[in-house]
């Protein structure tokens, strides 16, 4: 049967109440998802915003062999074991964890996995247990795979394919031959707790879109690039299901996922302008909306206008990822760069977001300092700058105004002439 619904368990009362009470779902029969949901962590890794939550993807493959693979964050070992233990006779134990990832938000409950199956095997890879060591101690029973090694469980055989840096060093993927389902780790995850609905089939994409997007942006941003590399290790399967460690299961959008990888590990962007603006009394602000305005009126509809000191930098680098158009501005503050917007140049260059067009401008009251800063980061970056800084004293008029709209008219060009 190629899904399993819970209509096929109405026959079966005790698997079907046992499923509800303990929330294991089947992606197809034997093989389950047994993750869990987090609605109270407010930044994931301490950094990042998560105002719809996250999951923890982890999976049972229950066969003659049973392989768990990855696990959850570390509070939440208890309530994997409970799951795990529903799905499994009395007595039964786990054969092997597979460590597709081991960050902490996956590998936190690999102690409580191990307590209560001391016999288990870790399958990773090489550098998977160096850091497994770092990390917990744990050197023994490992088994070591590499890129498209085969583990047969009995009915089922699972294949790795190693892909390093999506989103650590260790990063793998396992795949189970003959159904398609490949477990992708981070990649083709998503922000947003899984809330009733864990298929895309079963959920609205509205709550969706733009979580997939930012936590690709925010998680793997740095690492972009290692990210289309690994859709080539993965180009010889017969994709039929993307099952990652956060967020909905894919079955209907697998191939809308790889391309949207494809599209953002190579930089690749649409038409609109992200304009980025530092302002203490608003005089910076009122060029940002001139050259907004210009914009619209050259037909670029996709425009935001975006207060660095009052927006999260997980958005604006969502927002910056999504649009090829990038135009910054800066008042002068202590002859440099806005607060804000110094945070934000600097989380850039180590982030090397590729490929935009960009503009920058700014004003000052008696010396400058934003908008040099501007162009310096302008050199450091493999940005395309436009057209020529603006920069005005104090109020603009009629001639910073009428450069603004020159800016604006450049970008618009510019942004035309990527289309052709
Ligand atoms: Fe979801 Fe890179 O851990």
């Amino acid at each position: 049967m190629p899904y399993v619904s819970t209509n096929d368990f109405q026959i079966d009362t005790h698997n079907f109440l046992n499923r509800l009470m303990y929330n294991t779902i089947p992606l197809i029969e034997d093989i389950f998802w047994v993750g869990l949901n987090d609605r109270h962590t407010d930044l994931f890794e301490n950094l990042w915003p998560l105002p719809k939550g996250v999951s923890y993807n982890a999976y049972l493959v229950r066969d003659e062999k049973t392989a768990l693979i990855d696990t959850v964050e570390v509070s939440r070992g208890n309530d994997l074991l409970l799951k795990i233990k529903s799905l499994l006779k009395e007595g039964q134990a786990i054969d092997y964890l597979v460590i597709n990832h081991i960050e902490p938000d996956h590998s936190g409950a690999i102690k409580d996995i191990i307590r209560e199956f001391p016999d288990i095997t870790i399958v990773g890879n090489k550098r998977t247990f160096q850091i497994l060591a770092g990390l917990y101690g744990i050197t023994e029973n490992l088994l070591a795979v590499k890129h498209k090694d085969e583990l047969p469980l009995g009915r089922r055989t699972l294949q790795f394919a190693i892909t390093p840096w999506v989103h650590w060093p260790e990063t793998m993927m396992t795949y189970v031959a003959g159904e398609g389902i490949l477990f992708s780790g981070d990649a083709f995850g998503s922000f947003g707790a899984l809330d009733g609905g864990i298929f895309d089939n079963e959920i609205s994409m509205e709550h969706y879109n733009n979580e997939i997007l930012r936590y690709f942006t925010n998680v793997m941003g740095s690492y972009a690039g290692m990210a289309a590399k690994a859709l080539k290790k993965i180009e010889h399967l017969d994709i039929k299901t993307l099952a990652p460690t956060h967020g909905p299961i894919w079955r209907n959008r697998v191939q809308q996922m790889l391309d949207d990888y494809e599209r953002w590990g190579t930089y690749q962007a649409e038409k609109g302008v992200v304009i980025l603006f530092g302002t203490m009394y608003g005089n910076t602000e009122k060029m940002a909306d001139v050259i907004a305005r210009r914009l619209v009126e050259k037909g670029v509809h996709n425009v935001k206008v975006i207060n660095s000191a009052r927006v999260h930098f997980s958005d604006i680098l969502t927002e910056l990822w999504r649009y090829k158009g990038v135009i910054m501005g800066s008042c002068a503050y202590n002859s440099g760069v806005f607060p804000a917007m110094g945070d934000i140049l600097n989380k850039l260059s180590h982030i090397k977001l590729k490929n935009r067009l960009l503009g920058v401008f700014g004003s000052f009251s008696w010396n400058g300092g934003g908008v040099k800063s501007l162009q310096n980061f302008a050199e450091q970056t493999d940005w395309q700058l436009i057209a020529e800084p603006v920069e005005t004293k104090g109020q603009p008029a009629t001639e910073s105004f009428n450069q603004c709209i020159a800016m604006a008219d450049k970008m618009a060009e510019a942004l035309e002439n990527e289309q052709a």
